[in-house]
């Protein structure tokens, strides 16, 4: 289950890049636009503002997420998975911010969701390409231990398979299918600020599934080791808790 408030937290921050891959759209005058994975709904309003001639939805799976939506008269939204989800009418945008990676094997979707995209359509993505910072790895050799391992099976991926592809990657797939790729990484810089900043961070994503298949007490204690030790990993500074988020970035024009 998605939590709105926590994820809410840290608002501008996950914002950023999804302004970020707007800000590298081509000029479109869009007739259906399409976001995957659209949580709250908050930046695909954005989108609704934006072209207000166009029809403009939102697919989410979790009901917590979209109970938090804008109402907009030109903005729709459906409770569905982007694993299987048709739509109507061919988005000439389908984009999607920081919702492939929970997919596994979201690369295997990527040809179904590009060819869904209508002629000279744009399919614009961005992805979390952290997945080898101390955040997860801390995360991961945590829940590895036999103690957590007994409780929680064994992770579901090892080191090897990370849950999103490196930009030329994403531009190799997407080249072949008939699209002109502008594919590109960027690592930000978050100054977080208060106590424990990094695993209130976590809370609203990674760790969530975690503690979710924790009795309360197994979780508390979970998050208190998992807390000490990222603090020591992402101490406070004269200027916050440094945070660097590496995320990958697709823009894809059918050519
Ligand atoms: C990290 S949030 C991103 C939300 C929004 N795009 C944003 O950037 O604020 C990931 C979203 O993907 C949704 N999601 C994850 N797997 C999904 C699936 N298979 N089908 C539809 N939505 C999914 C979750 O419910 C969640 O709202």
């Amino acid at each position: 289950m998605w939590n709105p408030d926590l994820y809410r937290q840290f608002q501008a921050e996950r914002d950023r890049p999804f302004f970020d891959l707007v800000g590298q759209l081509p000029d479109l005058s869009p007739a259906h636009v399409t976001d995957l994975g659209c949580g709250t709904a908050h930046q695909t309003a954005a989108l609704a503002r934006r072209w207000p001639q166009a029809e403009v939805s939102g697919v989410d799976s979790s009901a917590e997420m979209l109970s938090q939506a804008p109402k907009l008269a030109n903005l729709g939204l459906m409770q569905a998975d982007l694993r299987n989800w048709t739509p109507a009418e061919a988005p000439d945008l389908l984009i999607s911010n920081a919702a492939l990676q929970w997919v596994p094997g979201h690369d295997r979707l990527i040809p179904r969701l590009a060819d869904l995209v209508a002629a000279d359509g744009v399919f614009a993505f961005q992805v979390p390409g952290n997945f080898t910072a101390p955040s997860h790895l801390l995360l991961g050799a945590l829940r590895s231990e036999p103690r957590w391992q007994a409780r929680l099976g064994p992770p579901e991926r090892g080191p090897e398979s990370l849950p999103s592809l490196d930009p030329l990657d994403y531009a190799d797939l997407l080249t072949p299918l008939g699209f002109r790729v502008n594919a590109w990484e960027t690592t930000y810089l978050h100054l977080l600020h208060g106590e424990d900043a990094v695993l209130n961070w976590v809370r609203g994503t990674a760790l969530r599934p975690v503690l979710s298949r924790l009795s309360g007490e197994e979780a508390a204690e979970f998050e208190a080791e998992y807390g000490r030790r990222l603090r020591q990993a992402y101490p406070q500074g004269p200027s916050g808790t440094a945070f660097a988020f590496r995320r990958v970035f697709v823009v894809a024009q059918r050519t």
